[in-house]
């Protein structure tokens, strides 16, 4: 469609899409009824990013098996869409603060608008572009997988149940954002994630939404489970989604091979499971490794009470912290001797339950010399009397 022959209907809704657009008003876009040649594709789904300080559309192509996103500058847009609109999609949705406007097109091709002006404007609530402006708000609320999961109703809202599972996933992906700030993933066409004990895929799902609608990279997400039962269900969750890049497989990530694994994600695995997810995080060499130990359970048994401490560890609790501390010390000592810088801090701080730990380990740059962190390890073993440390033992294996 030329500019001459652009009827007037299209071109007053592409002035509204970029009015909206330019007041940080827009919400959404969404292209339907295709009638193009691109086999597959269902529509196309349109939002502003904001991407490394410059606001962008970011075009996500709804295909049957898989999603591809586009980021493209607006006036670049606006082109593009004088196009599409009528030729390709006889269907166009505005969703703005201020508005939803509806350009269709009849069997004859002529251009029907209909338009719907929102009264009430809240306008202290702009639309979230930016990805770390608020805490509580780095994972967009409407997106569809949260819903699915029962953790947003249909309308959106956070289901108060799950409020706590909400703050968790947003404060997941605002800790992997930061990680992958100081990586060069984004650079990366395609990014491996294995997420091993993924359980219920809540935090699956969310990288997956993160990398693909966010950062526009195509993730390749494998969510390896114990449970037959919640593979299924994850499995089944995909494709009612229909998602691409994302899958659960049945495994024990003790006998689990993965390779070229770009981030390897452990949250919550039981025990030593989360020692056998580092040992694959390092050996694939990962960029980023990310867990969340639980049940510590290697360690307590083999501890010697050093006599000066015995008057602490005499009581089990401190004991149990103590073993807790000492398997995530450890942990964290042998990433820093296997080449990646590791923080340990608090992950999020759900009530009745200790798993609140991260242990956060990025790959580092350059080599440096591990021999004095190597004999902390030894001195610290030694301390305490451990005989047996599961992580260290497979990496022991690997050399
Ligand atoms: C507490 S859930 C955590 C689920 C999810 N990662 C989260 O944080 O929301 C732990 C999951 O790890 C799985 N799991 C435990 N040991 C495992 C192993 N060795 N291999 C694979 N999955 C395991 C369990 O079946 C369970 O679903």
């Amino acid at each position: 469609m030329s500019a001459t022959n652009t009827p007037e209907e299209v071109l007053y809704f592409l002035d509204q899409l970029q009015q909206a657009f330019n007041n940080g008003a827009l919400q959404r876009l969404v292209l339907s009824k295709y009638q193009g040649r691109d086999a597959g594709l269902n529509r196309v789904t349109i939002r502003p990013v904001l991407l490394k300080n410059s606001l962008v559309l970011s075009f996500l192509y709804e295909y049957q098996t898989q999603h591809i996103t586009k980021n493209i500058p607006i006036e670049e847009s606006l082109t593009l869409l004088a196009n599409y609109l009528g030729e390709e999609f006889k269907n166009a949705h505005l969703f703005s603060q201020s508005a939803e406007i509806q350009l269709r097109f009849s069997k004859k091709g002529k251009a029907l608008l209909s338009e719907h002006r929102i009264k009430d404007i809240k306008t202290e609530t702009n639309v979230d572009i930016s990805h770390n402006r608020d805490k509580n708000r780095f994972v967009k609320q409407d997106r569809p997988y949260l819903q699915a999961l029962g953790v947003t109703d249909s309308k959106g809202h956070v289901i108060p149940a799950m409020s706590r599972k909400w703050k968790q996933i947003n404060k997941f992906i605002e800790v992997l954002s930061a990680a992958i700030d100081k990586t060069e993933l984004t650079k990366q066409r395609e990014i491996h994630i294995a997420d091993f004990g993924s359980g219920k895929a809540y935090l699956t799902f969310a990288v997956h939404d993160y990398l693909s609608d966010t950062l526009a990279i195509s993730p390749r997400v494998t969510g390896v489970e114990l449970r037959q039962g919640l593979v299924d269900l994850c499995n089944q969750t995909a494709t009612k989604l229909d998602l691409g890049g994302i899958k659960f497989e049945q495994g024990d990530v003790q006998h689990f091979a993965a390779q070229n694994i770009n981030i390897m994600i452990a949250l919550h695995a039981c025990d030593t499971a989360t020692d056998y997810a580092i040992n694959m995080g390092i050996r694939s060499n990962a960029d980023i490794i990310m867990c969340s130990p639980c049940c510590h359970k290697q360690i307590r048994p083999q501890l010697k009470t050093p006599p000066i401490l015995a008057p602490l560890l005499q009581h089990g609790i401190h004991l149990g912290q103590e073993a807790e501390m000492i398997t995530d010390g450890l942990r964290a000592l042998l990433l820093e001797a296997n080449g990646y810088d590791t923080q340990v801090f608090e992950f999020i701080s759900l009530e009745h339950t200790n798993k609140n730990k991260m242990i956060l380990a990025l790959k580092r740059k350059t080599q440096r010399d591990n021999s004095q962190t190597l004999d902390q390890i030894a001195e610290l073993k030694r301390f305490y009397g451990i005989e047996e440390h599961c992580l260290e033992q497979l990496l022991q294996q690997a050399n």
